[in-house]
């Protein structure tokens, strides 16, 4: 790989997800670094479907925690951002809703930030979407908190390289091998 490639290989295996955050702000600069980097993420028929909002009131941020019981970390960061999908085709708006959150995880990752998504489950979507003041008929599901790792956070939570299954359970090649 080229030392760009490293580089960048290097930073996806950084990707972890983060949820407790010190008081540290994320400036404008790195926020505005990061949505670039999503706009850029390729969608069905390049629909880019996505909107983001922006959310760095600490009463919103705690309100959508509130609402997320799986993302009470939204309500510990300093920013977070809101994937709003259009809600009309289920299964290219969660592909590429998938994709897009990753590019965010990624590019705060290469900024030396700490993220993490959250999910908002089916029941507080509505009350999600009327406290973000969201048109009719949208999609909130994903949040992406964003900052700087606490001194816990930060510490590994598992073994390295164990997080995840090995490659040769992952992988076939040529034919599926095994039952
Ligand atoms: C569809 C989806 C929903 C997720 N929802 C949440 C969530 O509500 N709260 C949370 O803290 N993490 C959530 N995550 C992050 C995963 O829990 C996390 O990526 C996984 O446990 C692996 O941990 P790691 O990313 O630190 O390696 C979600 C991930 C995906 C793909």
């Amino acid at each position: 790989m080229t030392s760009e490639g490293d580089a960048l290989a290097a930073v996806m295996r950084r990707v972890r997800a983060v949820r407790d955050y010190t008081d540290a702000d994320v400036p404008d600069e790195a926020l505005d670094e990061i949505l670039s980097v999503a706009r850029w993420t390729g969608s069905a028929q390049n629909r880019q479907p996505w909107r983001f909002v922006v959310v760095r009131s600490r009463e919103t941020l705690e309100a959508l925690a509130g609402l997320a019981p799986t993302a009470r970390h939204i309500g510990r960061a300093p920013v977070a951002i809101a994937i709003v999908m259009p809600g009309e085709r289920a299964v290219l708006d969660a592909f590429d809703e998938g994709r897009v959150t990753e590019r965010i995880l990624v590019a705060a990752t290469a900024l030396s930030l700490a993220s993490g998504m959250g999910w908002v489950p089916q029941e507080a979507r509505a009350e999600a979407s009327r406290l973000l003041g969201l048109p009719e008929g949208h999609l909130l599901r994903t949040v992406v908190a964003i900052g700087h790792a606490s001194h816990a956070a930060a510490a590994p939570r598992s073994r390295p390289g164990t997080a995840r299954l090995p490659l040769d359970e992952l992988v076939h090649r040529e034919r599926w091998r095994g039952p």
